[in-house]
């Protein structure tokens, strides 16, 4: 998926042109990592354009940075003006939205402090993540042999740059294999997640996924699926999972918010429930989409809409 280029990005406080949001390379960032990020989507709604979880996922920035004692003054309502300002002044329907905050160019050397704390966001068009049918043929995956980063070594919790290396690792070694996505097991063996996805097991009728203690990010689709599981009255709960139990699961799916809702037809060559998604994927995915497109009720005021008109956002 090639990056399609819009019109602004804001940064700092102001709005600044597509090619004019560069970075140095010897800012603390190229060398260390030192970033923390958010991935969020707008969609075309019946409404007109709206972001699913602003809130919540700036508020998830909000924690990176803390994580990373990285300071500035922007407030949470601040930034969730910013997002929505960015979507309409850059007149998208459907796209993804990317804060950044990082560590920019000051001094040389590890230590973070004395290097100034940038803000960025940007958005785009972005279409499926894990190819065009992914969503509805499902995927193959496999279990990787790397482990997801442990908790005392970089913070899961964290969406920050550098943990994405250890996704990268997973991601390539899968894709080299002939897989589209890898599953990392945690430290101490158990399931984890997806590089760029949490997971979920049905076992027996019951909806199952890794708790946060076995290393994953705490997702906000993650979160939705666990809602929307209480809502339709399907059980849900966080446990630890063991790797054999992908193998014989009624069904699998991982979650995102570029992956949405995406089944598993296979796992390290295994078929999953013969093949074919089920029907507690099958029924989640129909919740999620009719409330993210808003053609049912938006009940959790999950949508905070962009205010562009329904004709003119349509791109
Ligand atoms: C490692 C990892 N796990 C899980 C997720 C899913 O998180 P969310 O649903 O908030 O996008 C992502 C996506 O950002 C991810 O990169």
């Amino acid at each position: 998926m090639t990056i399609q280029k819009t019109g602004k990005i804001w940064h700092n406080g102001k709005f600044i042109d597509w090619d004019e949001a560069q970075v140095h390379v010897a800012s603390h960032v190229i060398s260390y990592g030192s970033a923390v990020f958010e991935g969020i989507r707008c969609y075309q709604t019946t409404q007109g354009p709206a972001i699913f979880r602003l809130r919540e996922h700036l508020q998830r920035l909000l924690n990176s940075a803390h994580i990373y004692r990285m300071e500035f003054s922007y407030s949470l309502d601040a930034l969730c003006s910013v997002a929505v300002e960015l979507v309409r002044v850059n007149k998208m329907g459907a796209c993804y939205v990317k804060p950044i905050i990082l560590r920019g160019y000051g001094e040389a050397g590890v230590n973070p402090f004395p290097c100034p704390v940038e803000l960025y966001m940007a958005c785009w068009e972005w279409g499926s993540y894990l190819g065009p049918e992914a969503t509805e043929k499902g995927v193959d995956v496999c279990v990787s042999s790397w482990t997801r980063i442990a908790p005392n070594t970089l913070p899961p919790l964290a969406k920050s740059a550098a943990n994405y290396m250890n996704s990268q690792l997973i991601r390539m070694e899968a894709m080299l294999n002939g897989y589209v996505e890898g599953i990392a097991l945690d430290a101490n063996g158990y399931v984890s997640e997806g590089s760029g996805e949490n997971i979920f097991v049905v076992h027996n009728g019951v909806v199952l996924t890794p708790p946060l203690a076995s290393c994953v990010l705490p997702g906000i689709t993650r979160d939705t699926v666990m809602t929307l599981c209480r809502d339709l009255n399907i059980p849900i709960a966080e446990q630890t999972i063991p790797r054999e139990m992908l193998y014989i699961a009624d069904e699998v799916f991982l979650t995102g918010t570029a992956a949405e809702i995406t089944p598993l037809r296979s796992i390290d060559k295994i078929k999953i429930a013969g093949g074919i998604p089920g029907p507690i994927t099958r029924r989640l995915q129909e919740e999620f989409y009719a409330l993210v497109k808003g053609t049912k009720p938006d009940r959790h005021h999950w949508l905070t809409p962009v205010g562009v008109p329904v004709s003119a956002s349509v791109r």
